[in-house]
């Protein structure tokens, strides 16, 4: 096989498999957040209404949280729910709070949800 081709063929195939890795992690979201009814209140991306949300949409929360320490700050809240009296989406939201987790989903589901979640901002 020609090198040119080669090339071309190898860029085809790590293009396929990163595409894959994004729609794995919507695989994965999809199924999780079906199952435990996080999508009743949360949208994936980007809804399409003006009206408000009754919580902040996953895509949402990728962009606000990256920096170091926020990943273990949002492990909490989807363990032990958030705090009713201080919103982080304070009149962007029409919902109370978000409700805790804990015994429902197991440690490592809520892990695998929330990479997923937060990998959504990597597009
Ligand atoms: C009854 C509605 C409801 C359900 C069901 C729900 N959430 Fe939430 N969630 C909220 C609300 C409301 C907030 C915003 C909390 C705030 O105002 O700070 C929130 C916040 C969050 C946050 C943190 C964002 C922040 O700024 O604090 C994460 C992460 C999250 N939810 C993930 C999930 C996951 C994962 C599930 C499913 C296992 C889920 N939620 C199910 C209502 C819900």
């Amino acid at each position: 096989m020609k090198k040119n081709k080669m090339i071309k063929l190898l860029f085809a195939m790590t293009t396929t498999l990163l595409m894959n890795n994004v729609i794995a992690a919507e695989g994965e979201i999809e199924q999780l957040s079906v199952e435990h009814g996080c999508v009743t209140c949360h949208s994936v991306t980007q809804q399409k209404t003006d009206a408000k949300p009754v919580a902040p949409s996953f895509i949402d929360i990728a962009k606000r949280f990256h920096a170091e320490g926020d990943y273990e700050y949002l492990v909490n809240i989807i363990k032990y729910g958030s705090n009713p009296y201080k919103s982080d989406w304070k009149g962007k939201i029409t919902g109370a709070a978000m409700p805790p987790n804990k015994g429902i989903m197991s440690d490592f589901e809520i892990n695998k949800l929330l990479v997923a979640i937060l990998s959504l901002d990597n597009k």
